[in-house]
């Protein structure tokens, strides 16, 4: 093999076998792929500046991070959905986490992977990719009807993967998994696509994704990213290219398995916890205290923990625990609070309608054929994101009494809706109509200026599922 010199100070690392081998003058040596893994004595020299990343899956995940390393390397854009891929392209994105004149800024017109030229270019061509050599795989991991783990898109990006990765690239993964997942589920199908051998001709690592859509203030540079890889050169190579972007710095965990677990725990925790609040909630209703001032007295002590109680809705916090339960079971252990914190939390929209319906009788208001109003049906708060939310729980419920729900939403999109749900929303609020009930189902910036008082006024009861309103307003909270 012929070996053409490259050599970039304070940009280059190298194993540390190299320095066992003899090889004194690491300038001389060099390679064309980010990636060399020579067996004969097995030096592996990556150079910085040689890097091509592709992100797979241009969703809440992918895109800002694929804008973020664009700033710094070539970068392409990979998405299946083509309708998706053309509005970034015109520089939109409907997730509304990149912001539209970032997104132009960092677009670049024609594919420039082979050039070297940073920027972004976002495509549905699997060709685009092939130049690449740093592969990272951002697509959805949802669970099916029957709350099991759903790996089809992960397995289907790693068959893309697998048809355009070449020897020395580094694949790595971001979905949020359970442990093992990597190397035991993906890392076959790159294999048996590609031909090539795990950790011999291509790398892996595993970096969890921790953003919070539709939070303007922890964006991706400014969470602290834990990193992984196959072996302990390709977690450094990961770990530094992950850090040459994200300012609020990396961790590099012990393993790919060890940085799937701590990102699926993260979820499962938050998930547990609020399902402790959520029962808190159901138990000071039924002894008619109020949750949120039980809460705010005990979260005078400097280790309670302050959760509030809610809808736990979305694909992330709703959905991961029970890929770890899966998991769990497949070792041999049944998940006790995993699983009871799921079961609760899924609970909360039917509770929520219940209660509502209860206060109707209890005020002698009609319940059959009544007008309620839902405000808010994304899965959380100043976000067009409506994936398995559960606000769409309480309207089901509501209807089943035989009750009409208006959802009223500016943040969801009514054709998203329709598709997603069946559901037509109503695109304009009016708060001259005699609702039976209103209920506060999301706490949107723009609810802050509703005038409850009207609809109060107007015979309806009042129900703050988010504890936001005045307590003397609402004639209950969750
Ligand atoms: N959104 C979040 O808040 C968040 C936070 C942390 C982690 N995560 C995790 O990140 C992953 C991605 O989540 P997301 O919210 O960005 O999902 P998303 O649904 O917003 O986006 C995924 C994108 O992947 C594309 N896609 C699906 N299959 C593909 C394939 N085979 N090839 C190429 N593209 C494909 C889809 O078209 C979509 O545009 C999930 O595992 C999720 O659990 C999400």
């Amino acid at each position: 093999m012929s070996l053409v010199l490259l050599y970039q100070k304070f940009d280059l690392f190298y194993s540390a076998d190299i320095l066992n081998t003899g090889i004194s003058n690491v300038s001389s040596i060099c390679f064309l792929p980010i990636f060399a893994n020579f067996s004969d004595c097995n030096i592996i020299i990556y150079s910085m500046a040689s890097i091509r990343i592709a992100v797979i899956g241009l969703g809440y995940v992918g895109l800002p991070l694929a804008r973020l390393f664009a700033t710094k390397y070539p970068v392409v854009g990979f998405d299946i959905n083509q309708k998706r891929v053309n509005e970034i392209n015109h520089g939109i994105d409907h997730t509304l986490e990149v912001e539209e004149q970032m997104l132009q800024n960092s677009l670049i017109s024609q594919n420039q992977v082979h050039t070297g030229i940073k920027g972004l270019f976002c495509s549905f061509h699997q060709e685009d990719i092939k130049e690449c050599n740093f592969y990272i795989v951002t697509v959805p991991t949802p669970v099916d009807k029957n709350n099991r783990p759903d790996l089809t898109p992960l397995l289907k990006a790693s068959e893309t993967v697998g048809r355009v990765v070449s020897r020395g690239d580094i694949v790595v993964y971001e979905s949020t998994v359970y442990p093992g997942a990597t190397e035991e589920d993906c890392i076959p199908v790159i294999e048996k696509v590609s031909g090539l051998k795990y950790n011999v001709d291509f790398f892996a690592g595993y970096s969890p994704e921790r953003i919070n859509p539709g939070d303007k203030e922890h964006t991706v540079e400014k969470i602290k990213k834990v990193t992984s890889g196959s072996t302990t050169d390709v977690a450094e190579i990961v770990d530094a290219t992950y850090n040459s972007v994200i300012q609020a710095g990396t961790y590099k965990a012990s393993s790919i398995r060890v940085a799937e677990a701590a990102k699926v725990i993260e979820n499962s925790q938050r998930d547990i916890n609020i399902a402790f609040v959520n029962e808190l909630a159901k138990i000071f209703n039924a002894m008619k205290i109020d949750t949120h001032d039980v809460l705010e007295a005990a979260a005078t002590k400097w280790n309670f923990l302050r959760f509030q109680p809610g809808l736990v809705g979305g694909h992330c916090i709703g959905v991961d625990p029970y890929y770890l339960a899966q998991k769990a079971q497949e070792a041999g252990y049944h998940p006790e609070i995993i699983l009871a914190g799921r079961r609760m939390n899924d609970s909360m929209g039917k509770y929520v309608a219940t209660e509502v319906v209860k206060l109707m009788i209890r005020n002698e208001i009609p319940v059959k054929s009544a007008k309620i109003l839902l405000l808010g049906i994304t899965f959380k708060e100043n976000c067009p994101d409506i994936r398995n939310t559960k606000a769409t729980d309480i309207y089901y419920e509501l209807i089943s009494y035989g009750i009409e729900v208006d959802i009223f939403d500016p943040w969801a999109s009514p054709e998203e809706v329709k598709h997603e749900y069946g559901i037509s929303i109503i695109t304009d609020m009016n708060e001259t109509v005699n609702y039976g009930a209103v209920i506060l189902a999301v706490a949107h910036r723009e609810f802050m200026s509703v005038d409850f008082e009207r609809f109060k006024a107007r015979g309806a009861i009042l129900y703050d599922v988010k504890g936001i309103l005045p307590f003397e307003l609402v004639n209950a909270r969750l």
